[in-house]
This record gives structure tokens, sequence and C-alpha cells, in this order.
């Protein structure tokens, strides 16, 4: 009998999978036998990340891709279906602050550049949805599929300085739910679409807020490892169970959530 957790054979496109987590959870997948597709913006950064999935099995695809651009996604959806014929997971791993975006120790929230703000609003909402509205054509089609959208703790809770990227992890919230309910009532109940919420991860879009170049913690990273329960940053790895839940057939009856992965982050009052 299978497993409840296997997704061999399931096609799944992982975007920013040349990031510190979705690149981490792609090769995750590779190694569980899932046929991957590594799609990201710059083609360097996917032929880097193309020549370590070629080190654990043939069934990879690099894909130089934009999630803002449209119709660079409607050529991947074609080149994808043209390579395996269906898809079955879409992870939606592209995203991040900017730090132009971010509003500096010294700045108040009026000096805000309203261009950047929509810069980190635009990559991390709208570089969810149109990906998910361009590869769920597959699931409507099979009457069956799972995204991943990735949240934030951002979301329920006030973070200082990042007013944008905030916004726009609040709006993916709310799209998981929006979008859970409208694949359900209109395809059935093998499309679904959950959210996991990282709690605090060094990577390349948060390293200078949360780590100083000599690797010590900066005020607000100490702050964070003193507001999470389990007093330390998660480690890359740890994204994957809750992926690999939410792909699986383990979570056939969970649609339209956030699980937070977060060390305990969110469930602590501080006190
Ligand atoms: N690291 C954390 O602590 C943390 C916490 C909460 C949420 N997250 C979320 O996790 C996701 C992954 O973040 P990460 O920390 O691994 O960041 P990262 O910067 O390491 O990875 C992001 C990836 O997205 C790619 N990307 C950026 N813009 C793109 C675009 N327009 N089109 C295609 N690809 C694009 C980048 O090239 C990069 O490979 C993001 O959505 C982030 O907001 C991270």
């Amino acid at each position: 009998m299978k497993s409840l957790f296997d997704i061999s054979g399931q096609v799944i496109v992982v975007t920013g999978a040349t990031g510190t987590l979705a690149g981490e959870a792609a090769r995750y997948l590779q190694r569980q036998a899932a046929k991957v597709v590594y799609l990201s913006r710059s083609q360097e950064k996917v032929d880097a990340a193309v020549e370590i999935a070629k080190c654990i099995s043939d069934d990879y695809l690099g894909v130089v891709c934009d999630v803002l651009d449209q119709i660079a996604l409607e050529s991947a959806y074609a080149q994808i279906m043209d390579c395996w014929g269906r898809i079955d997971g879409l992870v939606n791993g592209a995203g991040g602050n900017l730090f132009g975006a971010t509003i500096g120790p010294d700045q108040e929230v009026f000096d805000l550049n309203m261009n950047d703000y929509s810069k980190v609003l635009d990559l991390n909402l709208k570089g969810s949805v149109v990906p998910t509205l361009t590869f769920a054509k597959a699931f409507k089609k099979q009457k069956r599929g799972s995204v991943v959208n990735f949240s934030s703790m951002a979301s329920p809770l006030a973070i200082s300085r990042v007013l944008g990227y905030s916004n726009a992890k609040a709006g993916i919230d709310n799209f998981t739910r929006w979008m859970a309910n409208e694949l359900a009532q209109k395809y059935g109940d093998g499309v679904r679409v959950n959210a996991i919420a990282p709690g605090f991860f060094i990577a390349n879009q948060n390293r200078a807020l949360l780590q100083n170049t000599d690797g010590s913690y900066t005020e607000r990273g100490q702050s964070v490892i003193d507001n999470t329960p389990f007093g330390r940053f998660g480690h890359t790895e740890e994204i994957c169970g809750a992926i690999h839940y939410l792909l699986s057939g383990a979570s056939s009856f969970v649609t339209g959530t956030v699980i937070p992965v977060d060390g305990g982050f969110s469930i602590y009052s501080g006190v």
C-alpha cells in the first residue's frame, strides 16, 4: 500500500527555487522522487540549481521566468505540459522583502518609498497570484492539484519596518482562503490551496536585518530569538515537512489553512 505521504511521480513547480527556502524544498521534493520544476528569474541561478538537481535524479526541469510576467508564465506552463503532460503541485516560493521598501532605523514611516512599496507588494502578492492562475489550469483539467503559498509572521503580527512586505503577506493569507474556496467549489475536493507561514530563517532577503557582517545577530535578530520559544532561527531543512504534507494525500481534507513553521514565535506573548 502507498504511504499517505507518497509524492513520487508528482510534477511539482517550485517558484523561487534558486532561493534559500524554496531551493531547499525543491531539492527535498526531488529526493522524494517527485518531478520538480526549478523556476526562477535569473538564468545564472537556474543553471546553478540545475547542476545540483542533476545529482539527485533525472526528474527535473530548469525554467527561467519572472513570476510577474504572465506571458513568460504561459510559455513555462506550455513547456511543462509538453514535457510531463500534467502538474500536480505548485509551491509559490518566490518572494521576500526588498531593501528599498524597509523603513530604516533613522527613518519615519512617512519616508517610505512608494515605488519600492509597490514593488514589494507586487512580488509578494501578485507574484503568487499570477503563477497560481497560470499553473492551476492543469488542476482544473485533472480535478486534482495542490498549491502551497508562502505567508509570514508579518501577516498576523505587526513586525516593525516592513510595511509593504507585511501588507502583501496578509494578502497571501486572504488569497489562500479565497482561492481554496473558489477552486474546491468549482473543481472539487481534489484541488487544494494552503500556505505555510515560516518564522525566521536566515536567507538572502532578510540577512541584513538579522545578522551583522561578522555573523553576530543584529538587535532585531536577537529580539526575534528572544521571542521564539525554541530560542533559535529555523534550519532551512525544517521548511520541508509542512510543504511535503500539504502536497501529499496526508492532507487530503485540508484546504485554506496557513500553517506556522516558526519554533513557537506566533504563540508566544513575550511574557
Ligand atoms: N527566510 C525567512 O525567514 C522567511 C520568513 C517568512 C517568509 N518567507 C518567505 O519565504 C519565501 C522564500 O524566501 P527566502 O527567505 O528563501 O528568500 P530568498 O531571497 O533566498 O529566495 C527568493 C527567491 O525568489 C527568486 N525571485 C525573486 N523575485 C522573483 C521573480 N520576480 N520571479 C522569479 N523568481 C524571483 C529569487 O531569485 C530567489 O531565488 C518568500 O516568499 C519569503 O517571503 C521567508
